[in-house]
This record gives C-alpha cells, structure tokens and sequence, in this order.
C-alpha cells in the first residue's frame, strides 16, 4: 500500500468545495441540501479520468452525486443504496423530463400562489415531536400544500413538485446545520416579516424552489443512469458478474451519523416511514447504522468468526475501545465487517483492470484513533485488490487528526 498526502497540511484545513457545502449551488446536484453528500468538485474530478466506454458504479447512492456527474458526460452509471427516499431522490435527480411536465409543474406552482393555505384538517404526518420542527400554523400551510399535491397523478411533474415541497419543508423548519449534522434551534421557529402568515412565508418558499427545480430540470442529463434499491454487502445477488470498470464512492464513515435522522422530515411527508421503530429498522440495515433500535440491536450484536478484518491492529483497537464503551467497540467491529462483506461482493461485479475510488473519513472513539482508510486499503489487498493508494484530501472541521482520505485500488 502507498501512501500520498496530496498537500501540506495546513492547506488541507475546511476546504468547503470539497464537502456537501459546494453542492448547493450546483444545478440539480443543489436541488435539496443533504449533509451526507460528498463533494461534486471531487467526483467531477475523478469522472473526468474516464471514457464513454467506462460503466460506472456507485454501490452507495445517497443523493446521487456521482450518478448525476456521470450523467452529466454521457458516461453510463448504475448505483445503489437501500434507502427507498434516497433511490427516488436520485431518480428525480438524473430523469429526463418533457416540456409539458415541465409546463404543468409551472401551473401548479402559480396556481398554489393564488389561493391561501388553510389546512386545518389536513393530513400531517405521523414524525415524533412534530412540533419541534414546525410551528403549528406553519405546519397547517404546509399540510394544505401537500394535500393539494396528493390530488396529482404519479408523473415527472409530481415528483418536481415533491422535490420543491421537501426544499419548503426544510427552509420552514426550526433546524440548523452544523459542521456534521442538524440540530434543532428552537420550538417556534418562523421569523415571520411583518404581518406576513404563515401561509405566506410557506408559499414563497414553495414558488422559489420550483423556480429553481425548474431551471435545471430543463437540462437532459445525456448518461444512462439507474437506481437500484439493494444492499451493498450483496451486490452480487443484485448486478451483473464482471460489469463495471469504474467505482466512485463514499461509503457511510464509522463515525455514528444517522442518515435516517436528518431525512427523516422528507421520508415521513413522503410516506417512506409511518413510524419510528421503522427508522431504526432501516437504519439498522445500513453499515454504521446506529439510529433507534439499531442502536439496542447493536449492543447485542456478535461478531462473525467467519468474517477477518485483515488490519493488523484491528482487534487492538476494538479492545481499546471496548475498554471505554463494549457498545462502541461492537459498533466498529460490526462497521468493518459489513465492510469486508461488501468488497468481497464487490469484486466479482468488477471488470479486470477496473479502479475503485472510495472517500472515507477516518474517526477517534475515546484515546483511539480509528484509521478508516487503512482498514479499507487492507480489505481491498485482501480480496486480491492491487495497486492500492491511500490519498489524504481533506482536513475535516471536527478534532484535529480527523482527516478524509480517497482509497485507491485496481482489480488485477
Ligand atoms: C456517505 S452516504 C453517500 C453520500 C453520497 N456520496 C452523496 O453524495 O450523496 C452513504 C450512503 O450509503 C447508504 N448505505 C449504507 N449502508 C448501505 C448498504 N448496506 N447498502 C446500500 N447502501 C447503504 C446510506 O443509506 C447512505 O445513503
């Protein structure tokens, strides 16, 4: 293994365009802000060493950045993640769409504009604390909007009018993001202008994300990209033998962030979770997951005497985290294991000569520094991976010695 690091440290520090921060502003890569996504400089920046005759794949989708910069060059892309909002989501992203979905999305908009939200009796959906995201009149104006969209037949415009409402949804609710995550701000969250209602404020929201969508849904991605709902410890049962020439990607990082968490707002309006115990289900499928019951079903989880993770100082570092938290050291131990899981169904949907690209961060638990990228760069070597580098890109905002890393390897 080789390692590079790319830079003198002290440039590697908050480099923005290189995290989701850079995404916002991006066509509809900024279509709805999620903090999970990895920066579309970086991808662009991988996918340009590629030809039209490279098929791509990307086993964890999240928003669908690098399907979507795939699409951008006409390269062909498959990706997959098992969040059924994240598949729709990157979908929308990468569909073509016709003049008059987009016409009928424009008339929906205006339409809404005219008449005010009076949702008394609308459907809300079933989110816990629901009144810690939305003020109670908020929450109504938003109801009536949804229930309008609810009248729509499934369709290209619908789903541009979904997307507009999830960007309402969030610019109306008392979160913030922070460096890694969101968190609540406080109960009553709309500073309202004036005498300005609550239907008002949700409104004009709404007619600016659909000015938005619309002004880079007009652009026909020109790569063939597909979505696929799976399991990327079994991709095997889900893709062709031999197919991809190229992996871009960036797997959860071991550092207990919940997905589920922060998408949660847009997967209860949108129907994708009808309760709690749901989420943590979910997220309990997902590598790192740790949200809810994922987190009672980890403490409980043993690890597989089948399953090696071949790093040298892997069952040290476990111990030294258990010696602070048994529910921690069995949350890595059970991160890596779905991670050799993966690369071992990995490779035999590879090409020969195929390269890999994985983005990791690497992650502290206590006194114990967890070297995310070596892990992964022994695991490829393991599963008969070759010419594998590890690239340090990125200083990230949180403690000093964490780091993002892009892991290289070729399939011989
Ligand atoms: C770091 S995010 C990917 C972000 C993505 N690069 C983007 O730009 O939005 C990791 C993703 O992996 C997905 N994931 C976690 N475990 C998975 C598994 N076993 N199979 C498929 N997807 C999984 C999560 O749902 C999440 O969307």
């Amino acid at each position: 293994m080789t390692f590079v690091r790319t830079e003198p440290e002290s440039d590697l520090r908050r480099k923005d365009h290189l995290t989701f921060k850079g995404n916002r502003s991006q066509g509809r890569h900024g279509w709805l802000r999620l903090t999970p996504a990895y920066s579309l400089h970086l991808v662009q920046d991988l996918v340009a060493g590629l030809s039209r005759q490279d098929v791509v794949l990307d086993p964890f989708c999240g928003t669908g950045t690098t399907a979507l910069a795939c699409s951008g060059q006409g390269i062909a892309c498959d990706t997959v993640d098992l969040n059924p909002f994240l598949v729709w989501l990157a979908s929308v992203k990468c569909a073509p769409y016709e003049e008059a979905e987009l016409r009928h999305t424009r008339k929906f908009s205006r339409q809404a504009m005219a008449q005010e939200l009076n949702g008394n009796d609308a459907w809300a959906p079933p989110i816990q604390d629901i009144h810690k995201w939305w003020s109670e009149p908020t929450l109504r104006a938003l109801s009536a909007l949804f229930a309008r969209m609810t009248e729509e037949p499934a369709s290209g415009a619908r789903d541009l009018l979904h997307i507009a409402f999830c960007r309402t949804v969030i610019e109306t609710a008392a979160v913030s993001f922070g460096h890694q995550s969101m968190s609540f701000r406080r109960a009553d969250p709309q500073p309202m202008l004036f005498n300005e209602s609550a239907s008002e404020v949700v409104l004009g929201h709404f007619e600016r994300a659909v000015a938005d969508v619309l002004n880079t849904a007009v652009e026909t991605p020109t790569g063939s990209a597909r979505v696929f709902l799976g399991d990327s410890r079994n991709l095997d049962a889900l893709l062709p033998p031999e197919r991809y020439s190229a992996v871009i990607t960036s797997p959860p990082y071991p550092n207990r962030m919940s997905y589920i968490r922060e998408l949660r707002p847009y997967m209860y309006w949108l129907g994708y979770l009808t309760d709690g115990r749901q989420a943590g289900e979910l997220d309990w499928k997902a590598i790192g997951g740790t949200w809810g019951c994922a987190t009672s079903l980890v403490a409980k989880w043993e690890a597989s005497p089948k399953i090696l993770v071949p790093w040298k100082g892997f069952d040290a570092c476990i111990q030294g985290i258990k010696e602070h938290s048994d529910l921690l050291g069995r949350y890595v131990h059970k991160y890596f294991e779905d991670a050799a899981l993966h690369v071992a169904s990995l490779v035999t949907i590879l090409a020969r000569g195929a390269r890999v690209h994985y983005v990791v961060g690497n992650s502290k638990f206590y006194d114990v520094l967890l070297p995310t990228e070596e892990i992964y760069a022994a695991i490829f070597e393991a599963a008969g991976m070759g010419n594998v580098v590890v690239e340090r890109i990125r200083k990230r905002t949180s403690k000093k010695e964490l780091f993002e890393f892009i892991v290289h390897a070729t399939k011989p």
